[in-house]
């Protein structure tokens, strides 16, 4: 469903629109497959909370020839623990993760890839991507490191330890032999680059990976010049022509999405945008209304009260 946006048109009216299209979860789990098997190339952008999926949900942009609008939602756990003021280091539970999506869920009708870190212990990963599908999500991307997981972007600034291919490959089989449809994708995350190893290794990890049934690959990267994801894609498609392939463009943000579409990506993340665009526009409005000791001066930042009453339907 999409709505073009043309300027005008209060934020009201987008997001009421859309409120009340509810979706199953079948339906909303099984639309990653069939972008991925229909489109370019996919844009899924952060999200944190319900306003935030709103927003991803129904802003779009009128280009020349097209409507340009957020195909859905990336739960990460970097934005999910940074809102709850805790560290990105597998703190929150499974149970908080799902909540936090459920609510999304609620009042949305887009698809979601989960971030689910390392997947935790084989065991425990099997048991929840049960959960985790039957809600609805569309796809899980589990990562290849052991240990106490840190943030990718740190690199090798901090400890961090690449899992066994071996090992990998176990957690990649119990995922897939307790998942009831072939549309819910376990996806695996290679963190080679991220640890400095070398191409090759993180080539044979992707190798490896497919062979072991891994939906698809998402190869992760902290350089700027974005040149090794675009090394990996090239070589990864020379032999792998039909598996989706995930990139997530923070740090070599200069590259199109065009441009990764044509090396041979399917889906582009943007994985933490929107809670780094609210924090410094939360940071300075409480700021200038400390300055000032009244909160006229900082009223041209905000949504009028006229404006945040009409939002949500039903308010009135
Ligand atoms: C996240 O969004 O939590 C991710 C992507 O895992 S990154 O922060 O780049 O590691
Ligand atoms: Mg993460």
């Amino acid at each position: 469903i999409e709505i073009p946006y043309t300027k005008g048109i209060s934020s009201s009216k987008i997001i009421s629109d859309f409120y009340n299209e509810s979706i199953t979860p079948e339906r909303r789990l099984s639309t990653l497959s069939r972008l991925i098997k229909n489109k370019d190339i996919s844009r899924f952008i952060e999200t944190h909370s319900p306003i935030s999926a709103l927003i991803a949900q129904n802003i779009s942009v009128n280009d020349t020839d097209n409507v340009k609008s957020y195909d859905g939602f990336w739960s990460s756990s970097l934005t999910d623990s940074t809102q709850m003021g805790k560290p990105d280091i597998e703190i929150l539970d499974l149970s908080s993760r799902l909540n936090n999506i459920n609510n999304i869920f609620e009042v949305t009708n887009k698809p979601l890839i989960m971030d689910m870190d390392t997947g935790g212990k084989n065991e425990h990963f099997a048991l929840n991507i049960k959960t985790i599908e039957r809600l609805g999500v569309s796809a899980v991307i589990i990562e290849d490191k052991k240990g106490l997981k840190k943030n990718s972007l740190f690199g090798n600034d901090v400890k961090q330890e690449l899992e066994s291919i071996d090992n990998f490959c176990m957690k990649i089989n119990s995922g897939i032999s307790k998942r009831s449809s072939s549309d819910f994708l376990i996806i695996s995350r290679i963190e080679s680059l991220i640890l400095e190893k070398p191409m090759n290794e993180a080539l044979e990890r992707a190798d490896a990976y497919i062979d072991a049934g891994t939906d698809g690959i998402m190869i992760h990267s902290r350089k700027k010049s974005g040149n090794e994801i675009i090394e990996f894609a090239k070589l990864f498609r020379e032999k792998h022509s039909n598996i989706p392939l995930i990139c997530v463009p923070t740090s070599y943000n200069h590259i199109y999405e065009s441009e990764l579409a044509k090396v041979g990506f399917n889906v582009v993340i943007y994985a933490n945008h929107l809670l780094r665009a609210s924090y410094p526009a939360m940071k300075d409005v409480a700021e200038e209304i400390l300055r000032n000791e009244r909160s006229l001066e900082v009223d041209e930042k905000l949504m009028s009260i006229k404006e945040i009453l009409e939002l949500i339907p039903g308010t009135k």
